[in-house]
């Protein structure tokens, strides 16, 4: 399963690229609006420049003619942008369109299995599901993953699943087991997922029992030198 980070932060970004765990990236324009001192062009250059997996760059246009100039320029970034486009009856016309010019699409802002079957038949390669904002208005947003991984399984749809919106660990445990081919995550959560109680507990518990190891050996090491040096002095009295 891939693992794509989901933020615009480059510092992140390279955090977890040095992890080894950094498969891709996802952006959008909340997430770029975090960040500050450069263009969302620039930033996409720079986490081009980290991580050769699919980095999504968000259009923003709703109408067909309007996204398709965005993500042609957006293409032009790097060969490993892809282009993320909003579920809609012009987001499947252009997701179709950039197919047919050999540019890759994520289609964002899918909720039912239904918008995710349109969007790989409109030759999105990724489909992305929200998993939190679907369990943020009280309903099973594991749901949406499951039946759609289901789909593109039994009838063999050349798209993966990427679950989106992923606000804990359990999510991501949880789209793995549904068949996502891919998650999203805030830097936040992998850190999350490194971390547990008694992982971070047992290192200290080493560390430390490591430790008096070590000064317990340096202890009676120094104890028996000063013991082979007095030997000597003690043999001599004795002859
Ligand atoms: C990623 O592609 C999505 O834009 C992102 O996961 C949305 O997450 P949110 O619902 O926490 O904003």
């Amino acid at each position: 399963m891939k693992i794509f980070l989901d933020t615009a932060d480059i510092e992140e970004i390279r955090i977890v690229a040095r992890w080894g765990v950094l498969d891709g990236v996802t952006t959008n324009p909340t997430l770029f609006a975090k960040t500050s001192g450069a263009t969302y062009e620039e930033v996409l250059k720079e986490i081009c420049t980290i991580t050769s997996g699919p980095v999504s760059a968000e259009v923003v246009a709703e109408e067909v003619e309007g996204m398709l100039k965005e993500g042609r320029a957006f293409a032009k970034i790097a060969p490993n942008i892809v282009v993320k486009v909003p579920m809609s009856e012009e987001g499947l016309e252009a997701m179709s369109r950039f197919a047919e010019e050999g540019i890759k699409t994520n289609c964002t802002l899918i909720f039912t299995a239904n918008q995710g079957l349109l969007a790989a038949k409109a030759g999105a390669s990724l489909l992305s599901p929200f998993v939190g904002r679907l369990d943020d208005i009280n309903q099973d947003g594991m749901i949406v993953i499951r039946e759609l991984a289901e789909i593109v399984a039994i009838h063999e749809l050349d798209t993966e699943v990427l679950a989106a919106s992923i606000r804990n660990p359990l999510h991501m445990t949880q789209a793995a087991l549904a068949g996502a081919h891919v998650a999203t995550l805030p830097f936040k959560v992998l850190q999350q997922m490194v971390h547990h109680p008694l992982t971070d507990k047992g290192i200290v518990q080493f560390r430390s029992d490591w430790d008096k190891a070590r000064k317990a050996l340096a202890a009676s090491n120094g104890k028996a030198s000063a013991g082979a040096a007095k030997a000597p002095a003690a043999a001599k009295s004795g002859s």
